[in-house]
């Protein structure tokens, strides 16, 4: 068993592809580090596909942490990330300082990642000094999609391109281990993969990353609502956790289950006594 760590990770880039899943409870974390992915993050998208809200600005730290614990104590090797919710690091410095601090003292995770927003080089740099490993985000942050026009593509001009190029360099400069870009044009992924040393780690921008992320319920066939063209089903869930229940409800309506095996039984004598 060896936990994987930062300095693993880095050392990744140009080797071979990361490879990284989200997780929210301990028997799916548990499922991902067995099949020996390098990272896991704990995203605010628990909002969406496991608490049934509209937005992942309505998740908050205690629900973050909460879920990143079920995670942390299922994980032996994978290097866990918590993802800073909404308004966790926002308002300011010591704020966000002490929520990061929590993600590893509280809830055991190894990093925290932050969505880009117009200070978030400052509070990314005050988590940095604090001593927490920092993962960037940029590209289509969904904390903050309203203002990007929508959950759109990012960077599809030269100059918004340009920008992301330059938020890229200035996450690297100021520390982080890695960058996630969230639905970027597959060449503009490609570029910034290129210019800088740490790993990119890509959810709907292409092949070029160093590496790639899915949100497990999505890739799970688990979340129905939407499905995201960069969406790739490794498996339909639902329909076959939907037909189990269908059974188990037949089952006990006919009297088929429980089954003898699946029945305690006390001996003809004992009952005999009572
Ligand atoms: O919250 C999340 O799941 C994420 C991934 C999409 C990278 O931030």
């Amino acid at each position: 068993m060896h936990k994987v760590t930062i300095s693993e990770i880095l050392a990744l880039k140009g080797k071979r592809k990361i490879t990284m899943l989200t997780a929210y409870d301990y028997p799916i974390a548990g499922l991902v580090d067995r099949a020996g992915l390098d990272m896991i993050l704990v995203g605010d998208s628990l909002a969406n596909v496991v608490l049934g809200l509209d937005s992942t600005t309505k998740v908050g730290m205690n629900e973050m942490l909460h879920h990143a614990k079920a995670v942390t104590r299922a994980v032996k090797e994978a290097l866990v990330i918590g993802d800073m919710p909404y308004a966790s690091y926002q308002l300011n410095s010591a704020e966000s300082v002490k929520n990061a601090q929590r993600f590893i003292s509280e809830a055991n995770c190894q990093a925290v990642k932050l969505e880009w927003f117009p200070d978030c080089p400052k509070v990314t740099e005050e988590i940095l000094k604090a001593g927490i490993p920092v993962m960037g985000h940029i590209g289509l942050t969904p904390q903050t999609a309203d203002q990007l026009g929508g959950f759109k593509v990012q960077g599809k001009d030269a100059n918004a391109a340009r920008r992301l190029i330059e938020q890229a360099q200035l996450l690297e400069k100021l520390g982080c281990f890695s960058i996630v870009l969230e639905c970027v044009p597959d060449k503009i992924a490609q570029m910034i993969t290129q210019k800088l040393k740490i790993p990119t780690i890509g959810i709907g921008a292409g092949l070029y990353c160093d590496g790639q992320v899915l949100v497990i319920n999505d890739m799970l066939g688990l979340f129905e609502r939407y499905t995201p063209k960069f969406v790739k089903k490794y498996v339909n869930l639902s329909p076959l956790i939907l037909k189990a229940i269908e059974d188990f409800k037949e089952e006990v309506l006919q009297e088929k289950f429980p089954a003898p095996e699946h029945t305690f039984t006390i001996k003809v004598d004992e009952l005999n006594k009572i």
